[in-house]
C-alpha cells in the first residue's frame, strides 16, 4: 500500500494531535512523487488487526532494513517511520546544528522526544531512527528527501531528510526541523524500545 491520503483537514482547522490524521498527498507540489519513488522501501504499515486496537504496541522485524533504507508501520493510526541510516546520513548531523530550530530537542517534552532519544540522532541506536512521519505544522506527512544536493524547494546545500510538501517543513535525517519553517516541533519519536537487535516494539519504552 502506498501513502495515500486517508482524511483531509482544512489547513486553518485547530490541530487535535490525537485526532490528526494524516494529509499526504493533497497539497503536495510537483515532484514528490518522483523523489518518493527513488527511496528504497521496505514494507509498509505490517501490522495490521493487531495493531490496529488502540493503543496497542506494535512489534516490528527489523532484520531485513538496510542502511540507508526506511519502512513504515502504523502505530495508533499513526505512520511510523523507521530509518536506517548510512555512516554519511548520521554525519550530517552534527553541521546541522546551528540550523534548526530546537536541536537538542527540548520542545514539548518529554512527550515529543523520549528522554532516550535527547540525543544528536534522536534515537536509542545512533543509525536507526524512529519517528512519527507527520509534520507537527498541520499534518501532512513529510516526503522523504535523501538524495543530497540542489533540487526543487530545497536549498543548495541540502543534506537530505524529508520536505513537507504542504508548507514547506524541512527535516535532517534526526526528524529535526530548520530554523523559519511553519513547523513548531520536529518530528516526534514515539515510546519505542528493542526487544532484540532485530526486534522493534513501538509505543511501550518501559525497558528503554
Ligand atoms: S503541514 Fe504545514 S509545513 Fe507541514
Amino acid at each position: 500500500m502506498t501513502e495515500a491520503t486517508l482524511n483531509s483537514l482544512p489547513h486553518s482547522a485547530p490541530v487535535d494531535k490525537d485526532k490528526r490524521n494524516w494529509i499526504v498527498a493533497t497539497c503536495a507540489v510537483g515532484g514528490v512523487g518522483v523523489a518518493a519513488v527513488a527511496v528504497p522501501l521496505v514494507s509498509s504499515f505490517q501490522p495490521s488487526e493487531k495493531a490496529k486496537a488502540a493503543g496497542s504496541a506494535v512489534e516490528v522485524d527489523i532484520s531485513a532494513l538496510k542502511p540507508g533504507e526506511k519502512m513504515t508501520v502504523e502505530w495508533r493510526g499513526k505512520p511510523v517511520w523507521i530509518v536506517k541510516r548510512t555512516p554519511e546520513q548520521m554525519a550530517t548531523l552534527p553541521k546541522n546544528d546551528r540550523l534548526l530550530a530546537d536541536p537538542k530537542s527540548q520542545r514539548n517534552l518529554p512527550e515529543w522526544t523520549p528522554e532516550y532519544a535527547r540525543n544528536e540522532g534522536r534515537s536509542i541506536k545512533p543509525d536507526t531512527l524512529v519517528v512519527v512521519g507527520i509534520c507537527p505544522h498541520l499534518g501532512c506527512s513529510p516526503s522523504d528527501k535523501f538524495q543530497p544536493g540542489a533540487q526543487p524547494s530545497l536549498p543548495d546545500d541540502w543534506d537530505g531528510g524529508w520536505l513537507c510538501p504542504c508548507h514547506g517543513s524541512t527535516f535532517d535525517f534526526a526528524g529535526r526541523v530548520f530554523k523559519n519553517k511553519p513547523s513548531p516541533d520536529n518530528l516526534e519519536v514515539p515510546p519505542h524500545m528493542y526487544l532484540s537487535d532485530s526486534k522493534l516494539l513501538i509505543g511501550e519504552d518501559k525497558k528503554a
